[in-house]
């Protein structure tokens, strides 16, 4: 490609065979330019090829951007280690939804909003008796929440920014109240409702953790940890769940079946299921010393074991995120006094894993999901949960990008185009004559 010439050039040419074509090139605030080539078919006949869209913006959005190179995550502007350290997961979602951090007032409207969702319909209530009670808590909130859409009529009208933002909401507000009841169904106790008078992350930790014969107190150490976990997982720019999200929205479908679509992408374990994986690679492992062995595995091509919580598509520095969730994991089993076995595992594994050669070439650093686990788990969450407090906490970034996508006047339904390389046209034969 060329672009025309100038520091920030407005058309770049594609020149394919003889002909020359001309397209524009926008640019971003921040991050590379990108070329427009949505008029490429039409004025040469041919199909750009980028499977897994390495090379490929979906969307122009300004909610999350990412420098990968650096290490840099800012939703909406800001970093996310300040947010993490300084605000709350409300906060977060108010920041993700509307553009801006609340003013007090803002803030103190947006959690009454939020506290008054956090019940499920009581109906929904008995959904639940129709899975088994060793369901994965992912197979559960995806039905329950696609249900969501068969419970509150009133807000399902995409073209109605009042019912958009209810729909919102009621999404934000319940997933807690959905994760912890999908958690209380596989482990055979009573579901706990919501308690009004407790945080978002509190009233999680209560309706997962409490039991009717006794009284709950709310470690404030795990409520702020809690806090901070659904900060860092709250929005990733147009990573697979969320481009899943925008795709399934884009064809006009409500709000929670797209949701749901979101957290059934989640659940792959090169998404959001690697805390789940990352976990159970730590406990195989087992101990500092056999840590060598597996760094050989996970070099070796012929053999399919690879670092759970290690690589990113993105993130090609460190994990601006795995920083923070390194510190959370030592708070939360210093408060704890959790078995620390595993974080001792993890951080031999990272420490070796960063001085080799073939985890430097090919830029693996710690993700996310590296630490996640050890934590979730010293919190008292059993490992098919991790993936659930994922879900939970990315629903406000898959909202925030839902809302931006079905405001955008420019939306159109999603549909991409393919290489074909299948058979060509052909003649039927009939059954008895094939052989
Ligand atoms: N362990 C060992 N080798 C790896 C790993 C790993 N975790 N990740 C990538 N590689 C190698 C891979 O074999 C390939 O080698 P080669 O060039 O010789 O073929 C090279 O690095 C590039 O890998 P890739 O799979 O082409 O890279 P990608 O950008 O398509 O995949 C990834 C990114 C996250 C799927 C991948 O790194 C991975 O599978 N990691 C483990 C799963 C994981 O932790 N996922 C969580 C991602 S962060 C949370 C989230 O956003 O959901």
């Amino acid at each position: 490609m060329n672009a025309d010439s100038g520091t920030n050039p407005k058309t770049g040419t594609l020149t394919i065979g003889n002909e020359h074509h001309s397209f524009p090139i926008h640019h971003g605030t921040s991050g590379p330019d990108v070329l427009d080539i949505g008029k490429l078919y039409g004025k040469a006949g041919i199909f750009t090829y980028d499977p897994g869209f390495t090379s490929t913006a979906s969307c122009e959005s300004k909610i999350t951007y990412v420098d990968g190179d650096e290490g840099v995550l800012l939703y909406r502007g800001y970093p996310i280690e300040h947010l993490a350290e300084r605000g709350d997961f409300l906060e977060t979602s108010y920041l993700l939804l509307y553009g801006d951090l609340p003013t007090a007032a803002e803030k103190k409207d947006f959690d009454f909003r939020i506290t008054r969702h956090t019940m499920i319909h009581e109906q929904m209530v008995r959904f639940y008796q129709g899975f088994r009670r060793d369901a994965h808590p992912m197979a559960v909130m995806v039905g329950c929440v696609g249900a969501l859409s068969a419970f509150y009529h009133d807000s399902i009208d995409i073209s109605d920014p009042h019912q958009r933002m209810v729909a919102s909401m009621r999404m934000i507000a319940k997933m807690p109240t959905i994760a912890a009841m999908a958690y209380k169904y596989t482990s055979g106790q009573p579901f706990v409702y919501p308690k009004n008078d407790l945080g978002y992350s509190a009233n999680f930790l209560r309706m997962c953790f409490a039991v009717p014969f006794e009284e709950y107190q709310v470690d404030p150490v795990l409520a702020r940890a809690m806090d901070r976990i659904f900060i860092l997982h709250a929005d990733n720019e147009q990573g697979a769940s969320s481009s899943t999200v925008r795709l399934a929205g884009s064809s006009g479908a409500n709000p929670f079946a797209c949701i749901a679509a979101g957290i059934a992408c989640l659940w792959g374990p090169a998404h959001g299921g690697a805390n789940e994986a990352a976990l159970q690679m730590l406990s195989g492992i087992g101990t500092p010393e056999r840590v060598p062995d597996f760094i050989r595995r996970a070099k070796d091509p012929d053999d399919s074991f690879r670092l759970m919580g290690f690589g990113h598509r993105v993130y090609k520095n460190y994990d601006p995120r795995a920083r923070v969730m390194r510190d959370i994991c030592h708070e939360v089993l210093a408060d704890t006094g959790a078995d620390d076995t595993l974080l001792q595992v993890a951080m031999e594994l990272e420490r070796v894993a960063l001085h080799d050669e073939y985890f430097i070439e090919k830029k693996l650093y710690p993700n996310l999901d590296f630490y996640s686990g050890i934590t979730l788990n010293a919190m008292g969450f059993p490992p098919s949960m991790f993936t659930a407090v994922f879900a939970l906490a990315r629903t406000a970034g898959w909202i925030a990008q839902w809302m931006e996508m079905i405001s955008d006047p420019s939306q159109k339904i999603g549909r991409p185009r393919q290489l074909y390389t299948g058979s060509t046209r052909r003649d039927y034969v009939d059954i008895k004559r094939r052989g």
